[in-house]
Formats: C-alpha cells, structure tokens, sequence
C-alpha cells in the first residue's frame, strides 16, 4: 500500500527544512512527509492535512481541500492574518517540553535582570568596581503578561524561585501563590506594581501595540521589560524613548518586528538593550513530530481534528 503523502509547509532555511523533514519522517514512519515545493497537483489536492512550521500562504493556498494543518510553532498569528477564513482549522504546538523551555529562558533572563548583569558588564568595560544593593528575591515583584500553558509554568518556576509573582491574562486565571488580574485594571496594576515584566501573551488585533507609550508609562520607574512573545506588542518608538529617559532600565527582546533584526536597527547597539536572535523557546523536534504524529494518525483512524484555534480571538 502506498503510503499517505503528508505536506510539510515550511518557512525556515533548506538546512532546517530538511532536518525537520528527517525527524518528521522518523516520527511517523506509516505516512511519507514531503516539502511542498516536491509535490505535483493530483497530491496537494488530495492532502487534507499539512504540517506548518511559519508557512508562506501563498504556499498554504495550493492546498485546496486541507481540513487542518498542525503548526509546529506555538504562535499561529502570521497563518491567522495571511489567510482567508475558511474551514480549514489551525492547530498550534501546545508542547509540555516547550512550556519547560519558556520557563527556563524567563527565569535565566529574570534572573539576568534581578542580579544586575547588565550593569556589570557596563562596569567591567569601564574598569569600576562599584557594587549595587543587593535585592532579595522576595522584594522583586516579576509580573507577567499572559497565563497560558507558557506563563503558567514560568509563573511557577519565578514562584519556586523566591520572587513574588503576579500575572495579567485575558480571562481570570487562578495560580497558587501567584497574585493573578485580567482586565484594564488588572493590567494596570500588574504594569504599575512590576519590576520586571514578562510579555507572553499570544500576538492578535487585541495585543497589537499592548505595550505603547501610555502602558509603559504605567510601568514602575526604573522597571525592565522582557518580551519572549512577538516584536508587534511592543511600541518600538515608545520603548525607545522611555529607555533613553532612563524610565526604564532594561530591555531583553528576543523578538521583533522585523526578524532578522535589520542591521539599521536601533536596538542593536542600546546600552540597555539585549538584542537575542528568537531563541526564549524552540520547538524541540522530537517531543514536537510526535505530537504531531499522534495528532495526524488520530485524524486517519477516528476523523477527529485536534483542538482548533478560534479565529475570532486570534490564538
Ligand atoms: C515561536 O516563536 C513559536 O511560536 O513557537
């Protein structure tokens, strides 16, 4: 028996395409995965199902009868924006080792921020030995934005660590030991009692620009920012100026507009910037392929889609 051809849409470089390909292939040996651009008309018209991984549409829109497609990113936003609303269904990445992954780069960059490496590597090139005050953990408040399955197991991991932790989400959350808000107002109190914020919230019509110049004007004096989400919630121009007005500290962005980050850019070279390459969270490809080959076999034997994102939301 000919083996099902499953089409792997991918906007990535041909080196990673292709070790995608390889773990793909070896996570479902009963379906032959095959990049888009190797497949002729009588199979994109047969695949009712592709794997995406931040696809081109214009790629997605040769495949006319697709009932769904499994993206192997978490965020979806680009296919939800790119494509037309149809029936096909988009189903995101929820990895568990991915939620690890996120958890571990918040803490790593909280833990950046909370003990001032940015300032000693400003003294180190300076050749000063000039110690700040030390701050224990419990006395920095960590709030973060978005209590998805990502902020959900960096709040933990912040709370294990001592810091105390608050958390903004669209709907009301509950974490222990987590003080937890939605709403206006609850962002409003998030962004005014934080020393660091964590941006996790997905990308969509309602986070667009979340943090502009009002927000951040919200944030403490003298707080930091992280944003492991998209580039788009933030107002570069506003950030900017508030980092320059010393309102701000700090900034790690590990995503923006624009990525690569174009060279002209101005945070390349910001003393209070730290400039990382979308690195907070990888998909890691074996938990991912088999997550994503339990979800596509299931669809064969039982004609069961995996839960869908709701477009109307955005994630
Ligand atoms: C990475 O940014 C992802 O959406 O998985």
């Amino acid at each position: 028996m000919t083996r099902k051809i499953i089409p792997f849409v991918s906007g990535g470089s041909r080196t990673d395409t292709a070790v995608w390909l390889e773990a793909l292939q070896a996570a479902m040996p009963y379906f032959s995965i095959v990049e888009i651009n190797a497949l002729d008309e009588p199979a994109r018209r047969a695949a009712q199902v592709a794997i995406v991984a931040d696809p081109a549409p214009s790629d997605l829109e040769t495949l006319p009868n697709l009932k769904w497609v499994q993206s192997l990113w978490a965020g979806v936003e680009k296919i939800v924006a790119d494509l037309p609303v149809s029936e096909m269904k988009i189903v995101r990445l929820e990895d568990p080792q991915m939620a690890k992954t996120m958890a571990e780069a918040v803490l790593a960059w909280t833990l950046y921020l909370h003990r001032d490496m940015p300032y000693y590597r400003r003294q180190q090139a300076r050749g000063m030995w000039e110690p700040r005050p030390m701050c224990a953990a419990p006395d920095r408040t960590i709030g973060l934005l978005g209590l998805g399955k990502l902020g959900r197991a960096a709040a933990g991991k912040l709370r294990d660590q001592g810091f105390t932790v608050c958390g903004w989400s669209r709907s009301q959350a509950t974490i222990e030991g987590v003080a937890t808000y939605s709403g206006v107002e609850g962002m409003k109190s998030v962004l005014s009692n934080s020393d660091i914020i964590v941006i996790l919230v997905p990308l969509t019509h309602e986070t667009r620009d979340l943090l502009d110049e009002k927000a951040i004007s919200t944030m403490k004096k003298g707080a930091s920012l992280i944003n492991f989400s998209r580039g788009a919630i933030i107002d570069d121009a506003a950030l900017l100026s508030a980092l320059d007005r010393g309102h701000l500290d700090h900034a790690v962005l590990d995503v923006f507009r624009e990525e690569p980050l174009p060279r002209s850019s101005p945070y390349w070279s910001h003393p209070s910037v730290t400039v990382l390459p979308h690195i907070s969270a990888p998909t890691t490809r074996a938990t991912a392929s088999k997550i994503a080959a339990d979800n596509i076999a299931r669809f064969f034997e039982t004609g069961v889609i995996p839960k869908a994102i709701d477009r109307s939301r955005g994630y």
